[in-house]
């Protein structure tokens, strides 16, 4: 990471509703862009802001029954409130609404009509409410339907400005093709290049009052007000300082990169670059546009009622934890799946086990060995200078990821250096060491975890700042230490003989969040086991709909007929029966299952049963559980899954 500047902006979002998920995505996203930046030492510039006129929300102001004004002044707040919960640190946040906005718009406006770069004409056209766009007969699904949100569409015929936007196709289609980085990601680049295919209309930028009435005044003609979108893209120059303070703007603009949800690609690779061109400026460094995130597989969307709202999210789990689901969960550029059952999953794996627990282990036998401080260890052997080093490795994959836009990556690489820590533990078992009066050897192992602990909370710094600040204070570090987490300074490890700290012990920094189901006989997995259970990767570019699973994992549970030999209730256990079970070839097991209320034991002995054959091992009810049995169920009751015919032998697969 260069010792530059970097400006990083999101979209400036309407106000005609509150935030949801894909708001807070953009927004957290950037944020962790400009954390990054900051810890290097860059002049970092953040901004964001709020999309304010319009027709979108001069509908929704009237529905609200509230002036344009009004309704905007009320939802900014949402959004002012949600970043600041969030944690987001913008260094501005700019409303379309503002002197120092509209003013450089009209400015604008009234540089590019005098030099005939605005013209009047009449237009038929058609356009689309929803997504307030202007279309012609040719963008249109069945003549009738918007190609965006497949809406129907209004017919429009009226006199408006123009922007020569069509003079600038080929200068455009050659600019995306010399500059890889204009675009991102680059099959982006080339979805814009398809569309610039086709002839490159001019650009209509204005509305008759007539029709809309909420926008900034044409400086030439005050019957009409300007397009929404050709005001809101000028905000990302008009917020640094464009055409008032010059060398502000000089500062920022060309180190500008632009996050974007790729709906909005369109007016920022097409629109945009045409009126920067138009206006003589040169410009942004890159457009990167991410993907969706979708409810399991479907779009989010009021009317299915499956918009995540982020404050909710915060409240129930935390704003750092948030955070870091929305970032290691989306690979930027591609779609992800947002549920609760995921977001509980990597919560109670990455955050609780891996890394709670890490520090909890680390700070625990530190202060009982040796209160806290420790001592200057001696030189360190193999398994430990492999640990750190696999640390300082993370620090490289990190930073690398971050500059290719693939935080996700970077993140699973340094939690996987935290996986690595917990296994060091494991095999060098200090616990042991302590025991032994290995005092030399114990102090080497607490050395190089709480090492590796200073490094990925310093990387992971930027996308929890609470909780990393918390973890590093819980390690000792002096508060100046805390927020030192530059990809220089974490790949330097500290002098073992100069670390005076002393650590300090703490609340669980994730305490596991457990979630209640109501199954009973679903058999509880040893703690053990639950450490080494092996997620499977997630397809990356495939998102399975919430509540599927494909025929990989579907064949991943091996059902198996058995026959039921033995079967006895349990003392004082109303609804468990303890069962033995043939699943042929020898395969003899014990099975606790969640069925004597409605069956006795006589009932199932002898029954062929459908088990599931891989399920791991539990104890239930002081009795071993090898498997589960399918039944069933409704509120009154429960059946057990049988054979057909009853006569099927022992062992067989069903699927
Ligand atoms: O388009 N997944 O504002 P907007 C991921 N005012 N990101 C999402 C998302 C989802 N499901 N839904 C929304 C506008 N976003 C204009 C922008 S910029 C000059 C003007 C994010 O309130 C994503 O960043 O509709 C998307 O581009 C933005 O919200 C759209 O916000
Ligand atoms: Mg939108």
């Amino acid at each position: 990471m260069s010792n530059g500047t970097f400006y990083v902006t999101t979209p400036i979002y309407y106000v005609n509703d509150k935030p949801h998920i894909g708001h807070a995505y953009t927004t957290v996203l950037a944020d962790v862009l400009a954390r990054y930046h900051r810890a290097a030492g860059d002049d970092v510039w953040f901004l964001t802001g709020t999309d304010e006129h319009g027709q979108k929300v001069e509908k929704a102001a009237a529905k609200n029954g509230m002036t344009p004004i009004e309704q905007c002044d009320t939802t900014v707040v949402r959004f002012q409130e949600l970043w600041k919960r969030l944690g987001i640190t913008n260094d501005d946040f700019i409303r379309t609404t503002e002197e120092r906005h509209w003013k450089i718009v009209q400015a604008i406006m009234q540089d590019l009509y005098d030099r005939d770069l605005i013209y009047k004409a009449e237009y038929k056209g058609y356009y689309c409410v929803a997504c307030e766009r202007f279309f012609t007969e040719k963008d249109l699904i069945d003549g009738k339907l918007c190609p965006d949100c497949q809406r129907e569409v209004d017919t429009i015929v009226e006199s408006n400005y123009f922007f020569r936007m069509s003079k600038y196709q080929d200068w455009l289609i050659q600019y995306i093709t010399e500059h890889p980085d204009f675009i991102q990601p680059a099959f982006r680049a080339n979805e814009t290049l398809g569309f610039l295919r086709k002839p490159l209309e001019d650009l209509c930028i204005s509305r008759p009052k007539s029709r809309l009435s909420w926008g900034i005044e044409l400086p030439f003609d005050k019957d009409y007000v300007c397009y929404v979108w050709f005001d809101a893209l000028i905000n990302y120059i008009s917020a640094i300082g464009y055409g008032v303070d010059q060398a502000r703007f000089e500062r920022y603009w060309t180190s500008c990169i632009h996050l974007i949800g790729k709906d909005i690609l369109t007016t920022h690779s097409v629109y945009w670059p045409t009126m920067l061109k138009a206006i003589g400026l040169p410009m942004p460094k890159t457009i990167f546009a991410h993907g969706w995130w979708l409810t399991g597989s479907r779009k989010m969307s009021k009317s299915l009622g499956n918009v995540v709202n982020p404050m909710d999210m915060a409240d129930k789990y935390g704003v750092d934890a948030f955070r870091y689901f929305l970032l290691a969960a989306m690979t930027p550029g591609n779609d992800a799946s947002f549920t609760e059952e995921d977001f509980l999953q990597r919560f109670n794996t990455d955050l609780a086990n891996d890394l709670g627990n890490l520090l909890s282990r680390v700070v625990k036998l530190s202060i009982k060995n040796f209160g806290g401080t420790l001592p200057a260890p001696p030189p360190l052997q193999p398994l430990e200078l492999e640990l750190l080093s696999k640390a300082a490795l993370a620090v490289k994959q990190l930073e690398n990821e971050l500059n290719a836009m693939k935080l996700d990556r970077g993140i699973n690489a340094v939690m996987n250096v935290v996986r690595e820590a917990n296994k060091f533990l494991e095999r060098t078992a200090p616990w042991t060491l302590a025991k032994e009066g290995k005092t030399d050897r114990l102090a080497a192992v607490l050395y190089t975890a709480a090492q590796t602990l200073e490094i990925v909370s310093g990387l992971l710094f930027p996308i929890m700042p609470e909780k990393m600040t918390q973890l590093r204070r819980s390690l000792g570090l002096s508060e100046e230490e805390i927020v030192k987490t530059d990809f220089q300074s974490l790949s330097e490890f500290a002098d073992p003989s100069a670390t005076k700290r002393t650590m300090v012990d703490m609340p669980p920094l994730f305490p596991r969040i457990v979630v209640e189901k109501p199954e009973e006989a679903a058999p509880a997995k040893p703690e053990k086991q639950k450490k080494q259970e092996v997620k499977a990767p997630k397809t990356k570019d495939v998102v399975v709909p919430e509540g599927m699973v494909t025929i990989e994992q579907f064949f991943k549970t091996q059902l198996r007929t058995a026959k039921v030999l033995e079967a006895e209730r349990i003392e004082n256990k109303t609804r468990l029966l303890h069962l033995k079970v043939d699943l042929g070839n020898g395969d003899v097991r014990s099975l606790v299952a969640g069925i004597a209320q409605q069956y006795a034991p006589e009932d199932v002995i002898g029954k062929t049963i459908i088990v599931v054959a891989n399920l791991m091992p539990a104890k239930i009810a002081g009795f071993e559980s090898c498997g589960m049995l399918l039944a069933a169920k409704n509120e009154t009751g429960l059946k057990l899954v049988t054979v057909d015919g009853g006569d099927a032998e022992p062992g067989l697969t069903v699927g």
